[in-house]
């Protein structure tokens, strides 16, 4: 089966399931203008995050990793009415093109941006007593083991925690690829050892490749 399959089959799934949307495509435009890399979560893994978002009745949101926020705006658009989504960008320049998709797609007053290292701004919604319902962890693979304990910090009784890019092409099997690879094998060492962390891992396949997710309850 080779990734055209994998892709057509996706633009099947999103002709069928997904209402084409010109703010979702403008957005993904403006991210290509600004020179931003298209490694943001699938149509058909946006509209899962906002699936899971309504099923959970979820109202705040964490997001590790914002890059031109397509991510984010499925998520913001599965808020009900005064739902709010925080999401943390290392990159300025990226957060400031998020800034301006959020704007253009008309859900700014939902969506909090922080610009910095995660592991920076997380102390700060700590300290403001902030707590998350869903959480989407998509940034620097490597910190992925504490952004996790974030998680547990930061959550609701059964708040939901999905993390990208768990699979990477099956490289999570090796154990010296490299600084990513290793983050996200130590999570699931610490996920094995975490009672409060109840978790799956699902292998995926469509037009960003073969990859994974892993989708979790924080008690
Ligand atoms: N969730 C996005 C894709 C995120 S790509 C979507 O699906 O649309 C990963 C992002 O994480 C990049 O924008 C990168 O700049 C950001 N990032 C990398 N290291 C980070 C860090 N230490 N803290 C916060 N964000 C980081
Ligand atoms: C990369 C990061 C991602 O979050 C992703 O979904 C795909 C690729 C990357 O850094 O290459
Ligand atoms: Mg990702």
């Amino acid at each position: 089966m080779s990734k055209e399959t994998w892709k057509h089959v996706d633009q099947y799934f999103s002709d069928h399931l997904i209402q084409s949307d010109l703010v979702m495509e403008n957005l993904l435009a403006s991210n290509a203008a600004a020179g931003l890399p298209a490694i943001d979560v699938s149509e058909s893994q946006g509209k899962l995050l906002n699936l899971l978002i309504r099923l959970r009745s979820a109202k705040r949101i964490l997001e590790f990793g914002t890059l031109g926020g397509y991510s984010t705006l499925w998520m913001a658009r599965a808020l009900p009415e005064g739902g709010k989504i925080t999401t943390l960008e290392y990159s300025e320049k990226h957060a400031q093109v998020a800034k301006e998709n959020m704007k253009e797609a008309g859900v700014k007053n939902k969506v909090e941006i922080l610009t910095g290292p995660a592991i920076e701004t997380l102390p700060i919604l700590a300290s403001n007593e902030n707590t998350y319902d869903f959480f989407f962890i998509d940034a620097d693979k490597k910190n992925n083991p504490a952004y996790v304990k974030w998680a547990i910090e930061l959550a609701e009784p059964g708040a939901c925690l999905i993390v990208d890019n768990v699979v990477r092409e099956g490289a999570i099997l090796n154990e010296q690829v490299d600084e990513e690879v290793k983050g996200v094998r130590e999570m699931f060492e610490m996920l094995s050892n975490e009672p409060r962390i109840d978790s799956t891992a699902i292998q995926t396949v469509g037009s960003k490749g073969y990859d994974g997710l892993l989708i979790a309850v924080i008690n």
